[in-house]
């Protein structure tokens, strides 16, 4: 791009201050600034700043009901699972990973993804998400294409921790990673933040940039040719997930369903996760942050909550919903944020206070757009221990005492016992279930 290109550009969404330093940038600063200007689309600039001039619109969530949840049991289940294990032996399911977030609360310095959280291993959390990938392939003798968001940030990064584990064991021509769009950051003003003189803040477009990103690099049309209809959506901070498990699978055939959601039982009223609600005849993941203390304490006549359920961003999805929303536009969500700043005089300024916007797109606010939708309970113990903060909840050792809690109950159905506090660890290609290892003899590793 030439100056004259990126003056054109910004000119186009108002932003021309972008350039106002260039003067005293040197050579290769300023190429390092064009190419910067070159990734913004003007048209999601002026759609941004007017976000931010239109301020967030109050929702009103008071009407929201709980949708109807269904539990697996019995025959139901078993039609679940044989239907579930036919879509995989017949190729058509994907496995899609969103690793692209910053993981600015574990304070971890690298891609979420590689954090060692194996309990006796230190295996990174990827390991654990491909391990159940590759197992599953061998399981159902199938492949299970492997579609990983990254950004800008961490894609060189994820991509090496792949290649060094020698993709841990899944075939490098069935993972497919690809990248999230960055969108600058902005004063309440509306004008786009440089953090350095000859650089613009740029932060992650947020889960929901999945499906630009989707659309942009191929990967849908990629999981056409390859005949995939279901798409396994997860987060990168659950090692516990059960990455295209057939019950759930199957499920989601047999609702004939755009976009299934698993959810688990809310371990406390305000407990941080998305609440689907439903109103009128569609339904909308309310966050928690959006409901009233009125609402999270609600009850039912029987004294259970009446929001029972939460989302821990387990999904099932059809393959053309996703084509077909990826062309539409998403709402925005705003974070006001403390974002480094140049000042007047060309210093570079690290306010304590936030000081400007971020901008995000969420995976769930296509929940409104399926023709159809269907819930699933679980049980979190089994699928749910994310790794969220340093300490405390949700961190690297709540999740590592789940981890082996649940396999010294998969040591325990096959008729092993393990008393509590043994370290034990599984690796998922060895066996994801009791039946595996009932099957397979035991190898257990003890430090
Ligand atoms: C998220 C959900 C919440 C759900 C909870 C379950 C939101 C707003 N909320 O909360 O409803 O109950 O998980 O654990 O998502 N990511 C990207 N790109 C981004 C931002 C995030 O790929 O730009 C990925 C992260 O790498 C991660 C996932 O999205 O895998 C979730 O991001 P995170 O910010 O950790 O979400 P939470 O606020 O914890």
């Amino acid at each position: 791009m030439t100056y004259k290109e990126a003056e054109h550009r910004l000119k186009a969404c108002g932003q021309e201050q972008v350039l106002r330093y260039w003067k005293a940038l040197s050579e290769k600063q300023r190429k390092a600034l064009l190419a910067q200007i070159a990734t913004i689309d003007p048209a999601s600039v002026v759609r941004c700043r007017a976000a931010l001039e239109a301020g967030v619109e109050a929702v009103d969530n008071s009407k929201g009901k709980a949708p109807k949840v269904d539990v697996l049991k019995g025959a139901a289940l078993k039609r679940a699972v044989e239907a579930g294990e036919k879509e995989l032996e017949n190729g058509r399911v994907a496995a899609l990973l969103v690793a692209g977030g910053q993981g600015s609360r574990l304070g971890f310095d690298g891609p979420k993804g590689c954090y060692p959280i194996g309990p006796l291993t230190d295996a990174p959390l990827f390991y654990y998400h491909a391990r159940k990938i590759l197992a599953r392939e061998l399981r159902y003798e199938t492949t299970i294409p492997f579609y990983i968001m990254t950004s800008e940030a961490n894609n060189a990064a994820t991509i090496r921790c792949f290649e060094e584990n020698d993709y841990f064991g899944l075939n490098p021509d069935d993972v497919f990673f690809f990248t999230q769009g960055m969108w600058p950051g902005m004063t309440k003003d509306g004008e786009i933040i440089l953090d350095e003189p000859g650089h613009i803040f740029m932060s992650p477009d947020g889960h929901g940039g999945l499906l630009a990103a989707l659309d942009r690099s191929g990967a849908l049309d990629d999981m056409k040719e390859r005949g995939v209809t279901s798409v396994f959506f997860f987060q990168v901070d659950n090692p516990l997930v059960e990455i295209a498990d057939p019950a759930f699978t199957g499920y989601h055939v047999l609702k004939d369903s755009d976009y299934s959601l698993k959810l688990c039982a809310k371990s406390d009223p305000f407990e941080k996760v998305g609440i689907p609600m439903k109103f009128g005849s569609a339904y909308r993941m309310v966050e928690y942050s959006e409901m009233t203390e009125e609402q999270c304490l609600r009850k039912t006549p029987k004294g259970e909550l009446y929001f029972k359920y939460g989302s821990p961003a387990i999904h099932v999805f059809d393959r053309d919903f996703l084509a077909r929303e990826a062309k539409e536009a998403m709402p925005l969500h705003l974070a006001f944020k403390k974002i480094p700043y140049v000042n007047e005089q060309g210093k570079v300024v690290k306010p304590s206070e936030p000081n400007g916007y971020k901008f995000e797109k969420f995976i769930f606010d296509i929940l409104p757009k399926a023709k159809t939708a269907a819930f699933l309970a679980f049980d979190p113990k089994d699928e749910f221990s994310p790794v969220k903060n340093a300490e405390g909840k949700d961190s690297p050792d709540t999740c590592r005492a789940d981890m082996q809690d649940k396999w010294r109950r998969m040591l325990a159905a096959a008729g092993v016992s393990c008393a509590a506090g043994v370290p034990v660890e599984i690796d998922p290609v060895y066996a994801l279930d009791a039946a595996d290892l009932e099957s397979l003899g035991l190898l257990l590793l003890v430090d």
